[in-house]
C-alpha cells in the first residue's frame, strides 16, 4: 500500500548548519509514528520542511504517493493535512470555542467576517464535537489564556483537527504540561486514531507519552535517522541511549 506520508533523502541546511541531512521514512495509514531525538537534531525542522513552512534545501515529500515538496501549509490542508506548532499558537483573549472557529478558516482575511456568519454553520458544529472530544466543553466559553497551560495545550491539539485531517503532525504536544493531563491527550490522540483511522506523527521529548502512544519510533540525531523501530526496540538501543545522555 502507498504510504500516506513518504519523506525521501530530505535535506535542509541553514548557512553553514546541515539541521536535516538525508533522512528518509515513510509513514503508514493509520499509524502513530513518534519522533524523537535529542534538542536541536532536527526535529522541528523535518515538520516545516514537510508542512511547506520552510523549503528543503534537497529531497522529496510524498502524500499518498504524490509530490507535494514545497507546496504552501494552505495548499497541504486543503489535502487534509493538519499540524500543531512547538509553542502554543492559541488567541488568549478570544474564547475557546472561537479559537476552534478561526482554526477551520482557511484563509486569515476572512477570518472574522465568517466568524459569526450563517455559512460558518458546518464550523460551529464541528467545534461543538471537538469540544465534546477534547473535553473541553466546559471551559467553551472562558478566554483560552485564561486556561490552565495543559488546557491550552489540548486546545491547541483540537485545533489542528478542527478541519477533519486524516494526517495531523503534532510538534510536542504534551511539552509542559502537567502528567494528568499528559495521560488525557495521549487517550484523546488514540481514540481519533482509533475511531477515525487518522495518521499521526508525534514529536515528544515525554517517553512515557511516546511509548504509550506511538505503534512506530524514528529517533533523530545531529538531523540523521539513528534508529527506527518499534517503542521498545528504540529505548533500549545502546546508540539511542548514548544520543541522549551524550547531548
Ligand atoms: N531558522 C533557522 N535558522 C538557523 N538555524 C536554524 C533555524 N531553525 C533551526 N535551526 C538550527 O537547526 C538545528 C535543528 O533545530 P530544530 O529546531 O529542528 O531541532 P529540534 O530537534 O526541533 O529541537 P528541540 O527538541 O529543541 O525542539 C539546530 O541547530 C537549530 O539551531
Ligand atoms: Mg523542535
Amino acid at each position: 500500500m502507498t504510504p500516506v506520508l513518504s519523506v525521501e533523502n530530505l535535506t535542509r541546511r541553514f548557512g553553514g548548519i546541515v539541521a536535516v541531512e538525508g533522512v528518509s521514512f515513510d509513514v503508514r495509514a493509520g499509524e502513530i509514528l513518534g519522533l524523537i531525538g535529542p534538542n536541536g537534531s532536527g526535529k522541528s525542522t523535518l515538520f516545516n520542511c514537510i508542512l511547506g513552512q520552510i523549503k528543503p534545501s534537497s529531497g522529496t515529500v510524498r502524500l499518498d504517493g504524490e509530490d507535494v515538496t514545497g507546496l504552501k501549509p494552505s495548499a497541504l490542508n486543503r489535502r487534509g493535512v493538519g499540524r500543531t506548532f512547538q509553542l502554543l499558537q492559541v488567541f488568549p483573549q478570544l474564547t475557546v470555542r472561537e479559537n476552534l472557529i478561526l482554526a477551520g478558516q482557511e484563509h486569515v482575511g476572512t477570518m472574522l467576517s465568517r466568524l459569526f456568519g450563517p455559512r460558518d454553520a458546518g464550523l460551529a458544529e464541528e467545534a461543538e464535537n471537538m469540544l465534546r472530544f477534547f473535553r473541553l466543553d466546559r471551559v467553551a466559553e472562558a478566554a483560552a489564556g485564561s486556561l490552565s497551560y495543559g488546557q491550552q495545550k489540548l486546545l491547541d491539539a483540537a485545533m489542528a483537527f478542527m478541519a477533519g485531517p486524516r494526517l495531523v503532525l503534532l510538534d510536542e504536544p504534551a511539552g509542559g504540561v502537567n502528567p494528568t493531563m499528559l495521560g488525557d491527550l495521549a487517550e484523546r490522540l488514540a481514540a481519533y486514531n482509533r475511531e477515525r483511522g487518522a495518521t499521526f506523527v508525534v514529536i515528544e521529548h515525554n517517553m512515557d507519552f511516546i511509548m504509550g502512544l506511538c505503534h512506530r519510533v524514528v529517533v533523530l540525531a545531529e538531523g540523521r535517522i539513528l534508529k527506527e523501530g518499534s517503542p521498545e526496540e528504540v529505548r533500549s538501543d545502546p546508540a539511542v541511549i548514548e544520543a541522549y545522555l551524550g547531548h
